[in-house]
């Protein structure tokens, strides 16, 4: 099975330094068949992007999009624009829940579409602080996956790729915020008995489940190392070029 290796960018790099640092990290790593390198530019630089990678190397994926493919709807770009830039989106992220008030219906139609644009979606999802101290996490996981699910066949369940990033461990630097491999075991198996309930088992085991929240070179290991996780999906760290470089390393290494 492949490990991914995603880089969030978020609202970091003017499109000139994007290019700069795509072409040092394309310099940098090494072509590993078993390791899909995966990196979210802002949208204004995945056209320029998308010519000047290698896609041997590394594949682009957006951060988000709109569900519909065309129309009345200003300021949005869509995931039929987006086919053939990039081959992955990250649909879902807590960051366009919470601040942009994306629900999981919305959430649903973007996964949709993706997968009608022959895009593969990275679907976000993962419990807050509240939540977890309110003992809600399963639930969260459960109704974050199957809303996220819902408005695609059954037969495309196993195109999408899952990440689970607890809210609460995203941009974390305090030692309490960081999420132990143990408690991301016991949310990995609950997102696969979701979808062996509803998917049976094939979709369940085949599936890849990848890991976010204030990953770094350091504790990519750990993270990768922890039963059902099939990559990461990273933030901060995919910013520093020796991070993000040492973290596919370390996904080699724990691969051999
Ligand atoms: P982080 O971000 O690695 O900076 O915590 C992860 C994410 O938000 O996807």
């Amino acid at each position: 099975m492949k490990t991914y290796i995603v880089g969030n960018w978020k609202l970091n790099f003017t499109v000139g330094e994007a290019s700069i640092y795509l072409h040092k990290l394309l310099k940098k790593i090494p072509n590993y068949r078993d390791i899909e390198v995966v990196v979210a530019p802002s949208a204004l630089a995945l056209q320029s992007l998308s010519l000047q990678i290698d896609r041997h190397k590394m594949k682009l994926a957006a951060q988000n999009a709109f569900y519909r493919d065309f129309g009345a709807f200003t300021g949005e770009i869509s995931f039929s624009q987006l086919r053939g830039l990039v081959d992955y989106a990250i649909i879902g992220h807590s960051e366009r829940r919470y601040i942009f008030k994306e629900d999981d219906k919305m959430v649903a139609k973007k996964v949709a579409a993706a997968i009608r644009n022959k895009i593969t979606p990275i679907l976000c999802i993962g419990e807050t602080e509240s939540e977890r101290a309110f003992g809600e996490t399963s639930d969260v996981i459960r109704d974050q996956l199957m809303g996220g699910l819902s408005e695609i066949g059954d037969d495309d369940v196993d195109k999408v790729i899952i990440a689970y990033e607890p809210v609460w461990a995203i941009s974390s630097t305090k030692a309490a915020k960081i999420a132990s491999p143990d408690e991301i075991a016991d949310s990995v198996k609950i997102i696969r008995r979701n979808l062996e309930e509803i998917y049976g088992k094939k979709v369940a085991s085949e599936i890849s489940v990848l890991f976010g929240g204030s990953v770094n070179s350091s504790n990519a290991g750990a993270y990768l190392t922890v039963p059902g996780v099939n990559g990461l999906l990273i933030g901060g760290s995919s910013l520093i070029l020796s991070e993000f470089s040492d973290i596919i390393e370390v996904a080699k290494r724990v691969q051999a």
